[in-house]
């Protein structure tokens, strides 16, 4: 029988995934779980869908032939150009589509989750395109180090508000935000912003996001006659923009899959977010997969310099990539993701979000062939990160 790597009917990636929720979240995942593919296949919501990835995202984004790295690597070496994407990060192929479900759906107030801010800007965008009541939870420190991604969501009309319990990062915000989901079960919908969280989450996430992938797959084959990369890699906070950008590839062993963590200060410093390499089998979210506990099953306090790995699990998609080999997972230090930020800036015009830098720094572990056709997926622009990098470099 041929394995796929992609979810199977009842939600699972493998052993991962599944939906793991209270009993007062269990309403609105049945009612996701019995829509979102009907809703999102019909013509009316793909048409609109496609429009506004187009007209208001600017997609497709370019994939970009990297010629000095390619030169330097002596590889070939390109980079779908998410950073372009409005509001500066792939997040908002994710809050497209499911603000266009919530509306179907009638809800006509969300809530989101956000680590570096990009989800949570693309979703206060979403809201103020469609006129929505949105509220964004967010840790105190990652409002601390994204200042101006703060800044742009109360611009665009939403309510931050912090998360205070924990780390005060991505995890404790998305604590608050399904509490927040719990008490208001009736009009609210909860946008995740990544391919975690209670099946369907993963499998819808992956699916709004898939755009990145597919658009990989046309633009190769017109480049270099082969829709085939060797190589796709992509850094993983919960997983989303490797899920799109893996996504067409999935069951293709033909290329091979990279995924980036953030091993922090070292893999066993204790302050990592190496999770597949640092995880154990437990559930996080409402998901089954790969999480950093103890030993008697409590979360372990993530940390990376990057606001958008700083999270203690892995969507369940990774988890079973990981466990299954068909990934490759490698954990690059804060030191060498900053280093990365000024290679790229300097090498091709381009300033990474420090997420993004970390896949990028793949390219001093790994020695590619000649032939060898590299895509990365350069998953946001470093703008929100100004303030990390000037501190860091003194600039
Ligand atoms: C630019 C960028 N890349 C990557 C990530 C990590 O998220 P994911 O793994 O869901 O793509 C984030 C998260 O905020 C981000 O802002």
């Amino acid at each position: 029988m041929k394995i796929s790597y992609n979810v199977n009917k009842n939600g699972f990636y493998g052993d991962f995934g599944g939906a793991f929720v209270p009993e007062m979240m269990h309403a609105n995942i049945e009612e996701l779980k019995s829509k979102y593919i009907k809703i999102s296949s019909e013509k009316s919501f793909v048409k609109e869908f496609d429009e506004l990835l187009k007209n208001y995202v600017g997609r497709p984004t370019p994939l970009y032939f990297a010629e000095r790295l390619s030169n330097k690597y002596k590889t070939k070496i390109y980079l779908k150009r998410e950073d372009l994407c409005h509001t500066g990060a792939h997040k908002i192929n994710n809050t497209i589509g499911q603000i266009l479900l919530a509306k179907k759906l009638g809800k006509n107030r969300i809530i989101a989750e956000t680590g570096a801010g990009q989800h949570g800007v693309a979703t206060a965008t979403v809201c103020a395109l469609m006129g929505v009541k949105c509220i964004i939870y967010m840790g105190e420190v990652d409002i601390t180090r994204q200042a101006p991604n703060v800044a742009r969501m109360k611009m665009l009309g939403a309510e931050v508000r912090p998360a205070i319990c924990g780390s005060k990062t991505l995890k404790d915000a998305t604590n608050e935000a399904i509490r927040d989901w719990i008490n208001n079960p009736i009009d609210t919908h909860y946008i995740i912003g990544s391919v975690v969280g209670p099946h369907p989450y993963p499998d819808m996430v992956a699916r709004f996001q898939s755009v990145i992938g597919n658009e990989v797959k046309n633009q190769l084959k017109k480049i270099e006659g082969n829709e085939n990369p060797n190589y796709v890699i992509a850094c993983v906070g919960g997983g989303s923009n490797a899920a799109g950008i893996f996504y067409p590839y999935l069951d293709n062993k033909k290329v091979k899959i990279i995924c980036v963590e953030a091993a922090g200060k070292g893999i066993d410093s204790g302050e990592s977010a190496a999770t597949s390499v640092l995880g154990k089998e437990g559930i996080i979210h409402g998901s089954k997969t790969l999480l950093m506990q103890t030993a008697d099953g409590q979360i372990t306090e993530p940390y990376s310099i990057s606001a958008g790995l700083d999270y203690p699990g892995i969507g369940p998609m990774h988890a079973n990539l990981y466990r299954s080999g068909r990934g490759q997972f490698i954990s690059i230090d804060d030191k060498d993701a900053m280093e990365w930020g000024l290679n790229l800036s300097r090498m091709e015009g381009i300033i990474p979000a420090i997420e993004t830098s970390h896949a990028f720094a793949v390219l001093d572990k790994i020695k590619f062939l000649k032939d060898d056709i590299i895509v990365f997926n350069c998953s946001g622009r470093g703008d929100k990160d100004l303030g990390t990098y000037i501190d860091y470099f003194k600039l």
